[in-house]
């Protein structure tokens, strides 16, 4: 049975084998911020590829998009985060840290549980049993208040044309921005989706477990377009295919579950939403989302819709933004930039959007996660990572037996060749059994030796991450025979 990690296994691990350090850590560190080093840098990629596979390249109803992380302040008005993206907080009287109102209860915590800041001031909470998570004061509590999610910054160097921008906290309204410029220049028609990847910023309360809830993180999202009352389905079919995706790239089904929202735990712009929840190792085995699957409708369009027409205007006039009423002035949508002329229907609508949206840190996490394993080999113990070969940071490693007869000859032939084709790892450095070890603590499917009969019948050793068998492969169907397996 494989061995269950602990998160201290996983962050032992990384820092040992180059997959995650904690940024600026030569001065003491960035609380919540992480840099992936040489190995984690080829996870974090290849989780990215099959993403994309996965969603774009395989589906003739998807698009790519590539947004930049500035964008007009009016988006953010439009989408309600300058006035909702907020997490409602409490200090405790005693020691003064601030906690999530919504961590001090007992509800499942939710990474885009946010409230609107009048709702907050709204709002009486009961805090009177509640515990300090730093100190273990109970009832010590301020009153709560809203706590705003986006980092700002300035852009433009003058005073005139300084403005105050935002780091942005999703990734999706790059694309809802972009919905018609996608329309006016490809072929798409609903229902079709955009798909994006990028680093996304949100100044969280508290951060959590290693990089599961970090302040800068990279998100994968899809805002998938169809036509309202067909949105059901299309969330139906999304929750699927998402889930088994991670199935698909080898996570255990006993580790995944799906979990609806309450209907108080929904974003401000969700009617319905799910998360795809895994198993990780903190606390005592948490269920944590790794992806959130929102039906958005057509609110995110219609909001810009209205945007565009009533906030441009009023910016020009150099207006204090946070005081601007985004009030209902246009009623003719459905006849606006941001609808959609469905030909086969014969009339405009503004599309409903399936959002899913997943965390790529978080799933790196969880791949690491669930590839970790133990086990006893001869009175030794073997760390292993079972990556799916798609995921593995490095695919192929090469060894010759030993540093002479020709061998560390074929052997860097053999590596040059192959590293056209897939990444590999030369190494003739110690015992080839720790060689062995090195390359199965970093998740690499296959090791190749070069050995003394190698020269007689051009053979090599193919020997198995998992089961540890080898097998002897001529060099010249060598590549033929890693293909299939890697299925690459
Ligand atoms: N776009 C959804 C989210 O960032 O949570």
């Amino acid at each position: 049975m494989a061995k269950i990690a602990g998160l201290d296994d996983i962050v032992s691990l990384c820092k040992r084998r180059g997959f995650i350090f904690q940024s600026s850590e030569i001065y003491g560190g960035l609380a919540s911020c992480y840099d992936y080093g040489p190995l984690g840098v080829e996870l974090k990629n290849n989780i990215k590829k099959a993403w994309w596979k996965a969603v774009v390249q395989m589906r003739d109803d998807m698009v790519g998009l590539d947004c930049s992380i500035l964008m007009h302040p009016l988006i953010w008005k439009a989408s309600g985060h300058t006035d909702k993206f907020a997490d409602l907080v409490t200090e405790c009287k005693k020691c003064n840290t601030r906690t999530r109102v919504d961590h001090l209860t007992e509800h499942a915590e939710q990474h885009t549980k946010h409230i609107s800041i009048d709702e907050a001031a709204a709002k009486k909470q009961d805090l009177s049993d509640k515990v300090c998570p730093n100190c273990g004061k109970v009832g010590q509590f301020t009153e709560p208040m809203p706590f705003k999610l986006m980092f700002e910054t300035q852009m433009g160097a003058n005073v005139d044309d300084s403005m105050t921008l935002y780091l942005r906290p999703e990734t999706a309204q790059g694309i809802f921005a972009n919905f018609r410029n996608v329309l006016d220049t490809t072929r798409v028609k609903i229902p079709f989706g955009i798909a994006q990847i990028g680093k996304s910023f949100r100044n969280e309360v508290t951060t959590k477990a290693f990089i599961f809830r970090t302040r800068e993180f990279e998100q994968a999202e899809i805002e998938f377009f169809c036509k309202p009352g067909t949105d059901e389905e299309w969330y139906e079919h999304w929750k699927d295919a998402r889930f088994n995706w991670y199935t698909d790239l080898g996570l255990k089904k006993d580790n995944l579950r799906f979990r609806a929202h309450d209907p108080d735990e929904l974003a401000h712009y969700a009617k319905a939403c799910l998360d795809i929840e895994y198993r990780f190792p903190f606390g005592s085995g948490d269920w944590q989302e790794l992806e959130g699957i929102a039906n958005r409708t057509d609110y995110d369009l219609r909001q810009h819709q209205r945007g565009m027409r009533t906030l441009n205007n009023w910016f020009e006039k150099k207006g204090d933004l946070s005081k601007i009423d985004l009030k209902d002035e246009a009623q003719d949508y459905e006849s606006g930039p941001l609808s959609y002329f469905d030909d086969q229907a014969k009339k405009r609508y503004i599309p409903y959007v399936i959002e899913p949206s997943a965390g790529i840190d978080r799933s790196a996490l969880a791949f690491l996660v669930d590839a970790y394993d133990e086990e006893q080999v001869r009175g030794e113990k073997r760390n292993l990572l079972r990556f799916h070969p798609a995921l593995a940071p490095v695919k192929v490693g090469v060894f010759p037996l030993v540093k002479k007869d020709g061998m560390p000859e074929i052997a860097r032939n053999i590596y040059n060749h192959l590293k056209k084709y897939f990444t590999c790892f030369y190494d003739h450095a110690g015992a080839i059994g720790r060689r062995y070890r090195r390359q199965d603590e970093a998740g690499t499917p296959f090791c190749l030796t070069i050995d003394g009969q190698t020269n007689q019948d051009n053979t090599v050793t193919v020997r198995d991450r998992d089961s540890m068998e080898q097998v002897r492969v001529s060099t010249d169907k060598l590549l033929n025979h890693l293909r299939e397996k890697l299925e690459v």
